[in-house]
Formats: C-alpha cells, structure tokens, sequence
C-alpha cells in the first residue's frame, strides 16, 4: 500500500515547555498509508486515531458544504475533505492552519472575529412589510443573481488571505461583505436602507484595495471581488442619485 508524509504544523498554546511565547509552534512528520481515494481529512483521522490523539482540527460535513476544514495544504488554501492526496504529488503534504489567523490549537483558527464580521451586515433576509400569505415568488432572473453568493460556505479562506485583512483589523473582509451582496440583491429583502450604513463606511467596501487575493483563495471559486465592487457601486448610486439599488 502506498504511503504518504503529512508534516502538520502544531500549535499549542498552553504548552509548558514553551519558551519562546509561540505556543511551541513545530511541524510534526506522520506516515500515513493509504488507497487512492485518501482525502487530507481522512489522513488527519487516521493520525489522530492512530498515531497522535492530541491532534487537534475542525470539521463536520465531509461534503464540502461546511467550510469548518478549511486549511492551508501545500501552501494552498484548500477544503481538507475534497483535496485528494493522491492529487498532491509525491513530496511531503504540508497541512497548516489558515496564515494571518488566530490559532486556539494545531490546524483550529479562532473564527471569533471573522463570524463577529459577518454578523455585523444583517446576514439574512429582513421583511419590513406584513408577513406574506404565501411563499414569495422570485423570478428566474432575480434568482439568478444569487447563483454565485449562495454557494459562499463561510469557510474563512478568502478573509484569511486578504491583505486589508491583516493591515486594517476592522474591516470586514471579502467574506462578509460578500454576504451582504447576497442579501442586497436579493429581490425579497427589504433592509437596503438599514444594511447599506453596515457596509458603507470606514470599515466596509471601501477598504476593498481590489488586491483579489480572496478570488484565488477561494475553494468554492466564487468571486468576492465583484461582489465588493457592486456594493461600492450601490453605495455611490444611493448616496449620491437616490436610486434605490
Ligand atoms: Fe470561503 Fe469562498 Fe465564502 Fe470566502 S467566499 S468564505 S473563501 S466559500
Ligand atoms: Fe481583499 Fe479581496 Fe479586496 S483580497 S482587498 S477583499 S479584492
């Protein structure tokens, strides 16, 4: 049976013999045996089962849907439940933890302020007025506008890797901002006017520098960045022409 070497970068930060403030940060070399359908996810189980139960990462779907393991793979931003290792090559698999975010232990970033972000732009569908009596239809058209902003699984990997992310810690990020373009186009929301002040300030599009890290980070192909520049349009249109999209 084949093999292969995953090297995991460790991290924990209530480790004793740490002696330099960073958690003890290594990287760890496992063999791991395997059959050609082998994702990373299933390597990362068989490590923990089998070689090293203190092995710490995050999952949940194993369906590409949660966006809970989202990982740094050979320098790649990628979902550790569809990366396949026998597409990876023959050298080592380096699995590190999303670069520029927190770390609570080994390959599990601290979501915290990334959820708090995406809170802040009304992520949901608000009606202002009486609750329908039947479901609201949309047309093929206005569903069509959501074809690429629904499939965003709040995996992180975009934020991770946008640089007015790392520079500027309040501002949103692609992914949040994303969101928000999901719902502004939307034809049954009706919170314009109360989501518009959560994206249009110093924190929000206009921190975008168009940089589209975020499109090339992300496993689902979706692209934030067009998404931002719509919104920054929207903004402008609004303030300035008083339209109402
Ligand atoms: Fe992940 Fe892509 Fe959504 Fe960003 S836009 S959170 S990279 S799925
Ligand atoms: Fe960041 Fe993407 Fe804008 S990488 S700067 S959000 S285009």
């Amino acid at each position: 049976m084949p093999e292969a070497t995953f090297r995991i970068k460790r991290h924990n930060p209530e480790k004793l013999d740490d002696q330099n403030g960073t958690g003890g940060d290594r990287y760890d070399e496992f063999t791991v045996p395997y059959e050609s359908s082998l994702t990373v996810l299933e390597g990362l189980f068989y490590i923990q089962e089998a070689l090293d139960g203190s092995l710490s990462f995050r999952y949940c779907c194993r369906a590409a849907v949660c966006g809970s393991c989202a990982m740094y793979i050979n320098g790649t931003y990628r979902l550790a439940c569809q990366t396949n290792v026998r597409h990876l090559g023959d050298g080592p698999i380096t699995v590190e933890p999303m670069p520029h975010m927190p770390v609570v232990k080994d390959l599990v970033c601290d979501m915290t302020d990334f959820f708090a972000k995406y809170e802040t732009v009304m992520p949901h569908i608000i009606r202002n007025s009486a609750p329908p009596e039947k479901e609201i239809m949309q047309s093929p058209n206005d569903r069509k506008k959501l074809d690429m902003p629904v499939d965003c699984i709040l995996c992180g990997s975009c934020y991770s890797s946008c640089p007015s992310v790392w520079g500027e810690g309040n501002y949103l990020g692609p992914a949040a901002l994303l969101k928000a373009y999901r719902f502004e186009v939307d034809s049954r929301d009706e919170a314009r006017k109360e989501r518009l002040p959560r994206f249009d300030n110093e924190r929000g599009s206009y921190r975008c520098h168009t940089i589209t890290n975020c499109v090339e980070a992300c496993p689902k192909e979706l692209n934030p960045t067009e998404a931002i520049q719509w919104l920054k349009g929207a903004a402008v249109r609004r303030r300035l022409l008083g339209r109402a999209k």
